[in-house]
């Protein structure tokens, strides 16, 4: 399989029979013609992208990433460096200056309102600060997602116990989130992102506000998730989380993305 390593390149990105993109001095006409189509299994990739806020702020410069279905991949870098803003053009909550952003064959640039909304119920996120609603309880946490996609009772009621399993929180279903630890509280919001079962899961920082045990448990459900086949993209600034996980990471540094060697 090729590495994530092999699938960055800092160069014009090509795939099997589409002809490269052009350069940065072809003409405008050519610029703007439709993206090459990633390979059939790569689920996120992203072409020549940059993001300049409207303040003038360069968060990403230049980024080229694929990463293809079940992949499980850190993203670190120094504060300021892109990571939130990489994965905020992932789930569409920010859109890019330049170059192209295609997740689950679908380039972001095209999409509003309804068909985003759509793509978006197929990418769990995870934040740092958990966003949980504080006067429900976890199990009403969690099926608020399927209950505000208009999932059946029953249906939400099948789905939900075997969720707070996989994060072992089946014990707390009833319980409010400032009854529960902060790792706790994470592992609530990791089962609100994956009960409507998406191929894709993008946490930023989801260990953040946690000590080494909890994040160490963070990452083993994140792997276990992989394991079903989750494709799951983690920024972090823990290096050591990193070295103990075992996976394929990227750094940004400046807005612009670099593999690292294990
Ligand atoms: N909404 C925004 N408007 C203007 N500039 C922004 C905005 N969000 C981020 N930036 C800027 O873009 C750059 C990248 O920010 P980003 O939040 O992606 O970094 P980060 O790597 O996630 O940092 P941290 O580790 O502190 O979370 C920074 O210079 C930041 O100030
Ligand atoms: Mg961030």
């Amino acid at each position: 399989m090729t590495s994530v390593r092999d699938r960055l390149s800092t160069h014009q990105p090509t795939f099997p029979g589409v002809a490269p993109r052009p350069t940065a001095a072809a003409p405008v006409a050519a610029a703007t013609t439709a993206p090459p189509k990633p390979a059939a299994d790569v689920i996120v990739s992203l072409q020549q992208v940059s993001k300049i806020y409207p303040n003038g702020s360069h968060a990403l410069a230049d980024v080229n990433l694929q990463v293809r279905r079940g992949d499980f991949l850190f993203v670190t870098g120094p504060s300021g460096s892109g990571k939130s803003t990489l994965l905020k053009l992932l789930y569409g909550a920010e859109r890019v200056t330049k170059g192209s952003v295609i997740v689950q064959n679908q380039n972001l640039a095209e999409l509003r309102g309804n068909r985003l909304s759509l793509l978006r119920r197929r990418i769990g996120v995870v934040f740092q600060d958990y966003k949980l609603i504080p006067r429900r309880t976890v199990s009403e946490n969690v099926a608020f997602v399927l209950w505000a996609q208009g999932v059946a009772r029953k249906e939400i009621q099948r789905r939900l116990i075997p969720t707070l399993k996989m994060v072992g929180l089946q014990d707390k279903a009833h319980c409010f989130p400032d009854e529960l630890s902060g790792g706790e509280q994470q592992r609530v919001s990791i089962a609100r992102a994956i009960v409507s079962t998406p191929p894709i899961l993008l946490a930023d920082e989801p260990t953040g506000n946690l000590d080494a045990e909890n994040s160490w448990q963070v990452i083993k459900i994140l792997k276990k998730l992989n394991s079903i086949g989750i494709t799951v993209i983690v920024t972090t600034h823990d290096e050591h989380l990193v070295r103990m996980s075992n996976h394929p990471v990227v750094q940004l540094r400046n807005g612009r993305l670099f593999p690292v060697k294990h």
